[in-house]
């Protein structure tokens, strides 16, 4: 086996000759044995307490500089001088609330609903801008993503903050676009066996590759992470999908996002990257309970404000095993882990609710495919060196720390999962940490809860619970919101606009103000496009735009109870909302205007008095495909082949069988020699099945791993 990794580096090496400056798919792979840095004077990890928590000093001084420029501008730009919402704007100078971003999962519908969101609140679109609600984006301090809202937020940061119509279609020249009518599984088209669909999974395994050869074990996640990264990071177009001739983001650093223009110019909000955590051994496949800690991953950090971990390690060692902040050898750090595309793949691993390999199906399928599916699974993975293989593998940079309260403390790798797995969908926590000081908080709610795949108020109800809990000592806690998913859906406010928290009882409040933007059926009773499935892999270029129009229209139009007419009002009730936690910070409060008092009877939620549902008379709530020609042929495949679907994961697992599928056939093609240059890497296919616990050490054993990795161990 040592002789397939050397040849796996031999051919890699050939390979990076050919390829020049552009870089290459295999600059996924990390840097080990890096020189670490003096930790007695440069500790690489910072622990607080949850009474005591503090931000990194570059945090801190990045919001608190933007706080002070570009938003101090950018409210004067969106308000004016205030007196449309009978408010002086320079009264309150030096007072603006401190605004974050939550943007949910969801896959792609997700991040196009918040594409469409955004766009809306953006003070670069002109409709936007007339309607009064494009402005709230440039005020904002932070932007929280999970899962699906990680592709968004990270996709705007690595390409300098563009306007979402650039973003997503591309600007003709240095962005490509998200490429929505490529799916992420299959990109040519259901054949998977067709040749640019296996040149495809052939430049994703390799990325995959290049990181287990160097040392570092891989799982699903991988070339899940991958594939995302063809569409939401900035060097994959049209004309270059399906080369080698970009690294389609590969080598893209979530620390390098302190050197994106637009962040030196303090122009974007600080950006969060959320990521739930299981048990490690507890090899948990289903939903988790709340208290596996919850982490986050910033430009600056990784780590989490949950009480019991309270630590952060600097995000350009992430993948650096430290015990008690130390590496064991500091000649053996690890830089570039930190791929970007890894982060968002992170974020979005579901996998282990998917995958049960303790008894070695896949739920949703009948015991014959699951058991076939696991199997070839275990073929795909045996080429490289899989640890947990249905988790992100993160080494452990915090072992050793709060061994009395931090449950990993005693484990040498850490295993992550998608940002929802715990229920909580929208990724509020890191936004709520007490260090932070969130005056309000915008949600960008682009969850699929109920039948229908609309919201229904369910992420909200397990963030409060949480909250309210086991997060006590640390963070803010959430207003007063309806108790269940159920009462969101009869009072009618997963269907509008709404604002939650407005009148606190303290000054300064006890929590923040929540302005809740859900996605909803058109206002004007047509057909909904924006309800698509969790997993629908691709979008025709139609739907997109229709979709992202139709959320653009109902972010800007508020609503009017009773009818299907827009509210012309709710740009200046935005405003009123986001600006007014600011009249907490004078003294004496200053009191709310009348006109934004009258904006919060219609929007804002009064536990006392609960709105109605029959106030949004004429919805339809019932997803219409606006493309139906344009259907995929991966959708088509769905409805023909699939078994039974498993509610939004029926799109997953159909990717996963086309990656499955995709990956044997290419590993029978380098078999048949084809490429026989990286064929010879596979010459003993007859290994078993290998898990972690199976490995020996190979060629790259010099990156220090942690003791249970040589052969003979438990
Ligand atoms: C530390 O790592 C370096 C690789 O950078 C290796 O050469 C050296 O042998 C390692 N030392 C120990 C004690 O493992
Ligand atoms: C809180 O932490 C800061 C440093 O981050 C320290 O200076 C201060 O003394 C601490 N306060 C308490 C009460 O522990
Ligand atoms: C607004 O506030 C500023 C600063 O407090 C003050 O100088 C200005 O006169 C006020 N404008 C109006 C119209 O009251
Ligand atoms: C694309 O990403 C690369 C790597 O982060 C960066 O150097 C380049 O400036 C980016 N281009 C744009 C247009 O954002
Ligand atoms: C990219 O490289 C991989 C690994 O060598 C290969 O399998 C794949 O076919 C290549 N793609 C193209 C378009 O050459
Ligand atoms: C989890 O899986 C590992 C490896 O298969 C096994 O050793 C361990 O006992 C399992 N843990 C539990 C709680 O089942
Ligand atoms: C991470 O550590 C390196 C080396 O000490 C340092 O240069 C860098 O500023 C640190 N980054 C952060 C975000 O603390
Ligand atoms: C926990 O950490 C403390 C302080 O670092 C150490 O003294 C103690 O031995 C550790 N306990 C265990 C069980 O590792
Ligand atoms: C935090 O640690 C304490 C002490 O070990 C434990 O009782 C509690 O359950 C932990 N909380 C969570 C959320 O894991
Ligand atoms: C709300 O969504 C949750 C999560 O999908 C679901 O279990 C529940 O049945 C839904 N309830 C209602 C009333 O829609
Ligand atoms: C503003 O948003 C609308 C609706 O999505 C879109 O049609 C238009 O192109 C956008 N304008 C800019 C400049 O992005």
């Amino acid at each position: 086996m040592l002789s397939v990794f050397l040849l796996l580096f031999a051919s890699l090496d050939r390979h990076l000759h050919l390829i020049t400056a552009a870089g290459s798919v295999t600059d996924y792979a990390p840097n080990v044995n890096v020189q670490c840095p003096d930790i007695s004077t440069q500790p690489i990890v910072r622990v607080f307490t949850p009474q005591n928590q503090s931000l990194h000093p570059r945090e801190k001084e990045y919001v608190e500089t933007r706080q002070s420029t570009t938003i101090a501008d950018a409210w004067k730009d969106w308000l004016g001088d205030g007196s449309a919402i009978s408010y002086n704007t320079t009264a309150f100078t030096g007072q603006f609330p401190k605004i974050g971003l939550a943007i949910p999962g969801g896959g792609l519908r997700a991040a196009m609903y918040a594409a469409g969101c955004l766009s809306a609140l953006d003070a670069r679109n002109e409709s936007a801008k007339a309607a009064g609600t494009g402005g709230l984006l440039q005020v904002s301090s932070y932007m929280a993503g999970l899962s699906g809202g990680s592709w968004i937020t990270s996709s705007l940061m690595m390409n300098n903050f563009p306007t979402i119509k650039d973003l997503v279609w591309g600007n003709g020249n240095d962005l490509g676009g998200w490429q929505l009518d490529k799916s992420l599984a299959s990109p040519d088209g259901l054949d998977i066996l067709s040749d640019l669909n296996q040149e495809y999974y052939g430049s994703v395994l390799w990325s995959v590759m290049a990181k287990a050869s160097a040392g570092i074990d891989t799982s699903i996640t991988d070339p899940w992470s991958r594939m995302i990264s063809f569409h939401f990071l900035n060097e994959t177009n049209s004309q270059n999908f399906f080369t080698n001739n970009t690294a389609h983001g590969a080598g893209q650093l979530f620390s390098s996002i302190p050197l994106i223009p637009a962040y030196q110019q303090h122009l974007v909000p600080f950006p969060i990257v959320l990521a739930n955590s299981r048990p490690v051994g507890s090899n948990l496949t289903t939903a988790l309970s709340p208290e596996p800690v919850v982490y986050e991953i910033t430009p600056l950090e990784f780590g989490s404000f949950d009480p019991n971990l309270s630590a952060m390690v600097n995000i350009t060692y992430a993948g650096t095993h430290l015990i008690d902040g130390f590496p064991p050898n500091g000649s053996a750090c690890v830089t570039g882990f930190d791929q970007v595309g890894f982060v968002m793949g992170t974020s979005a691993s579901l996998f282990n609710q998917i995958f049960d390999f303790a008894r070695n199906t896949i739920s949703g399928f009948s015991t014959q495919d699951s058991a076939g599916l696991t199997y070839v699974l275990g073929r795909q993975l045996q080429a490289v060196r899989t640890r947990a293989d249905d988790v992100a593998n993160w080494p452990n940079p915090f072992q050793g720390l709060k061994n009395n309260t931090f449950e990993d403390s005693d484990k040498s790798w850490l295993e992550l999962l998608d940002g929802s797995s715990n229920q909580e969908n929208i990724p509020y926590g890191p936004l709520l940490a007490n260090a932070r000081g969130l005056d309000t908080i915008v949600t960008i709610e682009g969850s699929a809860d109920e039948s229908n795949n609309w919201p229904n108020g369910t992420g909200p109800v397990f963030t409060a619970a949480r909250l309210s809990t086991i997060l006590r000592s640390s963070h803010r806690q959430f207003p007063p919101i309806p108790p269940t998913a159920e009462d969101f859906v009869k009072f009618g406010i997963n269907a509008r606009a709404t604002f939650f928290g407005c009148n606190p009882s303290q000054s300064p409040p006890e929590y923040p103000l929540v302005i809740y933007l859900p996605n909803a059926p058109p206002i004007n009773g047509d057909n909904p496009v924006t309800n698509t499935a969790t997993f629908q892999l691709s979008y025709t270029p139609k739907h997109s735009r229709l979709f992202l129009d139709q959320v653009h229209a109902n972010t800007i139009n508020g609503f009017t109870p009773n009818s299907n007419k827009p509210d012309p009002n709710f740009g200046l009730c935005l405003q009123c909302a986001a600006i007014d936690r600011a009249r907490f910070k004078l003294t004496p409060v200053l009191s709310r205007s009348s006109i934004c008092s009258q904006c919060f009877e219609q929007y804002c939620f009064d536990p006392q008095n609960p709105p109605s549902k029959v106030e949004l008379p004429g919805r339809k709530y019932i997803f219409v495909d606006p493309d139906p020609q344009g259907l995929t042929k991966v959708s088509g495949f769905l409805t023909r082949n699939m078994i039974k679907l498993i509610g939004g994961l029926a799109g997953l697992v159909a990717f996963l069988i086309a990656l499955i599928v995709g990956l044997l056939w290419w590993r029978k093609r380098q078999e048949k020699q084809k490429y026989s240059r990286v064929a010879s890497l596979h010459e003993d296919v007859d290994m078993p099945w290998r898990r972690y616990s199976d490995q020996t050490l190979t060629a790259a054993a010099t990156y220090e791993l942690p003791e249970h990795r040589p052969a003979g161990h438990s």
